[in-house]
């Protein structure tokens, strides 16, 4: 078993029958998804999905769990997702995967969220991995331009092909690659200003427990 699929399974261990469950997005959160499908089948665990991405309703729908909207329910109770980097105050970068306005506004409306990683995930301090920024493609160019002045180092993402990546919503992503983040809250602020920013990536203050993969097994942090 890898150490994506051990945190997967762990994190489905916190979903109890009747629950509203966030369904997050990611080759972590497949392993996740893909246990809460074997309890639905196997134990007739009763849940309700809400998926994250497009890619994360077809796995569920596929697996037979009930999805709905984040509009069709009440609230989330848990929302079980991956993160691209985590930092010792439980803030993090997501959006590796395209997913991140719509995991954002998931966890945002949940109760509990708890994030499955593999060691590597965890660092000292955010940056390292690009942080990823959804904008609208009218006046993306002009926004490339001004994180391009802000010595932000902003690269379009495009896939293997060279094709603009287009996220579920019909957005682009910009990369940031910006190192070293030295204040995070200050950078989401300023983000958060932006014409043109639909989200970032940096998702702080939300997260109330860690699943992490080690060699050694899964160690979890609150
Ligand atoms: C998707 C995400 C993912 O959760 C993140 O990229 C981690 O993915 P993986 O588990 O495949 O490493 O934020 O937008």
């Amino acid at each position: 078993m890898n150490l994506k699929q051990m945190v997967g399974i762990e994190a489905s261990k916190y979903v109890k029958d009747g629950m509203i469950v966030g369904l997050g997005t990611g080759s972590t959160a497949y392993y996740m998804i893909e246990e809460l499908g074997r309890r639905v089948k196997e134990e007739n665990l009763q849940i309700v999905g809400v998926p994250t991405s497009i890619a994360s309703k077809k796995q569920a729908e596929g697996l037979g769990i009930p999805v709905k909207t984040i509009d069709e329910v009440p609230y989330v109770d848990l929302t079980i997702d991956g993160a691209d980097e985590i930092d010792p105050d439980f803030g993090g970068i997501k959006g590796g995967g395209a997913a991140l306005l719509f995991e954002k506004i998931v966890a945002t409306y949940s109760k509990k969220v708890i994030w499955i990683v593999d060691q590597s995930k965890m660092v000292p301090t955010l940056g390292k991995f690009p942080l990823p920024i959804e904008v609208i493609p009218y006046g993306h160019q002009q926004v490339l331009k001004q994180f391009s002045d802000l010595g932000w180092q902003p690269s379009l993402r495009k896939n293997a092909a060279g094709e603009i990546v287009v996220t579920d919503c019909g957005h682009y992503i910009i990369d940031l690659h910006l190192e070293k983040i030295d204040d995070t809250h200050k950078l989401a602020k300023q983000l958060d200003t932006i014409v043109g920013v639909v989200e970032h990536g940096l998702f702080l203050d939300m997260v109330h427990t860690v699943i992490i993969g080690t060699p050694e097994g899964v160690k979890t942090i609150h």
